[in-house]
Order: C-alpha cells, then structure tokens, then sequence
C-alpha cells in the first residue's frame, strides 16, 4: 500500500512503487511547514501548478536529489533552465513511470511562476501505483468533468483544495467528492494565509452527510492508503 505524508498545504510525500515521489513541496516561508527543504528525499516532484505556494523549493529539493521534476510542459521547461532534470507531460497525457502512471487533467485556476514567468497551464493530476489511484486535484474551481474523472478512475484518495478565495471553498469541495465518488477524501489548501482560514472539520462533517468519507491529516502525519 502508498504511504502518504501530509507536507502541509497542497504538499505531500507519496512512497509507493518503489520511490519517493513528493508533490508540491512550499516549505520555506509556509507557516505550517514543520519540515526543512533539506529533509525531504525525493526521487520524482510531480508539480500541479507554477504558483509559489506550489512550487515553493522544488528546485533546491530536485538538485539535491538529483529528482525528475514532473510537470506541465512550460512549467517543466522552467525546472530544466534553472537546473532541475525534467519529465515533461501535458493535460490530457499520461506516462507510465516506473513507479507508475501519472496522468494530468484539468484544473480551473491560473499559472506563473514566482518571478512572473508563465507556466502554462494549471493542473490535477491522477497517480495510479501499487494498485491505488490517488487523485490530487491542485489549485482548481469546481468543474462537472470532475464526474468524468471520477466515472473513468476508481480513486481511492482525493487531496481537494477547500480553503476558498483561491479554489473551491468547503461546499463546492463536497460537491467535488460526490462527483469523483473516492474511498477518501483530504482537504488540502487552508489556513496557510488568513484568507484561507477555513475549518477542515466542517468539510469532514458535511462529506459525511453525503456517505462518502473524508478527513483531515495533521502535518507530518502519515498514513496508507
Ligand atoms: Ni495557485
Ligand atoms: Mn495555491
């Protein structure tokens, strides 16, 4: 089974398949980020999007690791120039790696990266290994093709944004699971700023009302999927 560790805000550690593979990783100046740049070991960094809170130390964790950084076509084209060993993929496109398959689809948000660059554009992506899909859904909107992706995937963990004003906010986020219908759900992207300073709990609560099931993971907790 994946081990899943939650970095904080949209960031995680997934070991499965034999690797390392860490999604997201802002942990310098995230106030809830326990963890160091330094600490993180990674094979592969599978990027959602080019935002700063998103792609946060991603260049220093990928050259000390000498990691593949995953991503978007303009986004991965802007890891290389500065250093970092790329897969380049699109939304819509697929890959099987050697830990397994990564698929990219749609997310409804912006992209650039911290200095302006544009980075194409954003994403969820869709990470099947070990036998388990697990569906991180980025910085992104509502959308009804979440129906598609949930009618197409037997996901067994979402990783859904829920703190509003930038994404979805907690009622459109239950929306979303009963569109996508996974084993369960995380709610990912809140209180880093204040204004995104929702309660996780009430998204668990209101997702259980639905018979689904969702709940928070603490920073640094650990679980399997
Ligand atoms: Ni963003
Ligand atoms: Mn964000």
């Amino acid at each position: 089974m994946p081990r899943l560790t939650y970095l904080s805000h949209a960031g995680f550690i997934v070991e499965g398949g034999g690797s390392r593979i860490v999604f997201d990783p802002f942990l310098t100046g995230n106030p809830l980020a326990k963890a160091k740049p330094g600490d993180i070991q990674a094979d592969y960094i599978i990027l959602t999007h080019g935002h700063g809170d998103h792609l946060g130390d991603t260049l220093d964790i990928a050259k000390a690791n000498n990691a593949t950084v995953i991503a978007v076509f303009e986004l991965a084209n802007y890891c290389a120039a500065r250093g970092a060993n790329v897969h380049p993929m699109h939304i819509g496109g697929a890959y099987n790696f050697p830990f397994g398959r990564v698929k990219f689809t749609i997310a409804h948000h912006g992209s650039s990266a911290p200095d302006g660059t544009y980075t194409g554009n954003p994403a969820g992506v869709l990470l099947t290994m070990d036998g388990k899909t697990l569906y991180h859904a980025g910085d992104t909107a509502l959308f009804l093709d979440m129906k598609l992706i949930g009618e197409m995937n037997n996901i067994d963990l979402a990783l859904l944004p829920i703190g509003d004003n930038f994404t979805m906010g907690i009622d459109d986020a239950v929306k979303a699971v009963e569109f996508l219908r996974p084993q369960l759900s995380i709610p990912i992207h809140y209180k880093t700023f204040d204004v995104i300073d929702v309660d996780p709990n009430e998204f668990v609560e209101k997702v259980s009302r639905t018979g689904f099931k969702a709940r928070v993971m603490e920073v640094g907790e650990t679980l399997e999927y």
